[in-house]
């Protein structure tokens, strides 16, 4: 029983979306009805600005730390509850239970949750995706990346096989929220960092 209230906390810190509630503050805006239309650091950066999409990005990366601390310091010496905090702090920043289950795409979040859970993995992944994301531009492009290196790094060079069930899952989640941009992608009319609309 004891994993159900880490989980529960982890979920409804996840549902803080934080971009939606700086775009409420200092526009008063629905971030949701603006640029991309996602919850996200990507979009927040967009729509309100540099500082505080850079504030968005750190504050969504913190929550997917938090959730796995949290799950440790519940169960110490043990894997299972903090993949599942990680899981589920992503989940809650996809379909927040506090904004009408419409959220982001998670992955701020997720390199939290990675990296806090298999960093050397994720500095891999990371670094190679980042790599593509210097040279196209497209945030998207590096998120379908990172996601899909992950289960790739982790397989390479993890043994746990909690951590690499949650990479797959991880993967899943994302590539499923970014429907939108691999449309966008294919019709060549993603936008690119630094491109407005
Ligand atoms: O992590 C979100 C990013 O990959 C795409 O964001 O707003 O361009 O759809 P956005």
């Amino acid at each position: 029983m004891n994993f159900i209230l880490p989980i529960l906390i982890s979920y409804l810190l996840g549902s803080i979306s934080f971009s939606t509630i700086a775009a409420k503050v200092l526009k008063g805006i629905d971030i949701r009805n603006h640029g991309s239309g996602n919850a996200g650091a990507t979009n927040a950066l967009r729509v309100i600005g540099v500082g505080p999409g850079i504030a968005v990005l750190l504050l969504d990366v913190f929550k997917g730390i938090l959730a796995v601390w949290i799950g440790e310091w519940f169960t110490p010496n043990e894997l299972l509850v903090p993949v599942l905090c990680g899981l589920f702090v992503i989940a809650g920043h996809n379909w927040p239970v506090f904004f009408g289950f419409k959220g982001g795409k998670g992955i701020a979040t997720t390199i939290g949750v990675a990296a806090t859970i298999a960093f050397l993995p994720t500095l891999y992944a990371g670094l190679i995706s980042i790599v593509f994301l210097i040279i196209t531009r497209y945030v998207s492009l590096f998120s379908l990346l990172f996601s899909l290196l992950l289960p790739i790094s982790v397989f390479i060079f993890s043994d746990a096989v909690e951590i690499f069930y949650l990479s797959i899952a991880i993967w899943l989640f994302a590539w499923f929220r970014h429907r939108s941009n691999i449309i966008r992608i294919i019709q060549g009319q993603e936008r690119k960092v630094g491109q407005k609309g």
